[in-house]
């Protein structure tokens, strides 16, 4: 599964920047999983690997997938969760060698799913093997992983924020939360990277709008979030979670700005497994973006699905130059 990547381009080389954005692989669950480990929520989560989620995630389909994406050489990779199943510690440790094979974690920022904090406390000991994949720029001032989130990535133009949605929830519930603190904080890093003239990319496991998902899947607090964004401004959100793919927008103060999922990496079930590219160039008045779509088709080919173009109108863009 591990490949190595080739080191891709100093995003600060050129104008623009090219942004891949995958979610959901659900790695494959391997070898013995202690009894004491799945005496809990988990337990339904293995019978559900074992009866059907194994078939719907196959490591050949994304492994297709990565293959492809290495030929595009983006600058970054943004990973919206969801890389394990039921959060074992077994399955953190395959998470970091596939993210390891993914490429160096200066140019792969992950964050986590539900999946990943399926029961109290496995995000907690879960998250310090991905910490060179989710952390930001500046030094962690906490130890508490809970106080962690939002984190900030400068490249280039852009300001990659990671936040997590990954909470514990009660069996038959896939729910997520960002809580009052998390949402202060980055209500705070928009303002900043506003100021600093940047496309600021907001990276969440859970849809923040309201109807992508069931109401036992969305965000508890998605009218706070969405409350916040429109007061500070954002120019792409990125999701995952449902397994499909969805380019919704939200109204800010800044303008319309895309808000987009996209199915399973490693998923022929809802829809084709598939990645999204975004080349986000800088233009006069403020980013020229192209979306393009890569997913499995037929005869395990990779092909090109949707390609559009959005322009983020955004005076404050004149900031950064
Ligand atoms: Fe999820």
């Amino acid at each position: 599964m591990a490949m190595a990547m080739q080191a891709p381009k100093d995003p600060k080389s050129r104008a623009g920047a090219m942004l891949a954005h995958l979610s959901d692989p659900h790695l494959p669950l391997s070898g013995g999983v202690p009894l004491r480990a799945v005496l809990n929520k988990r337990l339904l989560g293995l019978l559900s690997w074992h009866l059907k989620r194994h078939r719907r995630h196959r490591p050949e389909t994304l492994t297709r997938l990565i293959a492809d994406l290495r030929c595009q050489s983006p600058d970054l990779i943004a990973v919206t969760g969801d890389l394990t199943n039921l959060g074992l510690d077994s399955e953190y440790r395959a998470a970091r060698t596939w993210l390891e094979g993914l490429g160096d974690p200066r140019h792969v920022m992950v964050i986590p799913g539900n999946h990943e904090a399926l029961i109290d406390g496995a995000w907690d000991r879960g998250a310090a093997s991905w910490q060179p994949y989710w952390q930001g720029d500046e030094a962690l001032r906490t130890t508490d992983v809970a106080q962690a989130f939002p984190v900030l990535r400068r490249r280039g133009p852009l300001a990659l924020i990671g936040t997590s949605s990954a909470i514990a929830t009660p069996l038959g519930f896939a729910s997520g939360e960002m809580g009052k603190a998390q949402l202060d904080r980055l209500a705070a890093l928009l303002r900043r990277t506003r100021s600093e003239g940047l496309f600021r990319v907001l990276m969440i496991h859970h849809p923040p709008l309201d109807g992508t998902v069931v109401a036992r899947k969305h965000l508890r607090d998605g009218a706070a979030l969405r409350a916040l964004l429109q007061t500070e401004g954002v120019e792409l959100v990125l999701h995952g979670h449902s397994h499909r793919s969805h380019q919704q927008s939200l109204t800010t103060r800044d303008g319309s700005v895309p808000v987009i999922g996209v199915p399973s990496a490693s998923s022929m079930h809802h829809e084709a497994a598939a990645y999204n590219l975004y080349n986000i160039v800088p233009t006069d008045t403020g980013w020229s973006v192209t979306l393009t779509t890569r997913r499995l088709g037929e005869g395990q080919k990779m092909e090109t699905g949707r390609c559009v173009s959005l322009t983020i109108p955004r005076p404050h863009a004149a900031c950064a130059s």
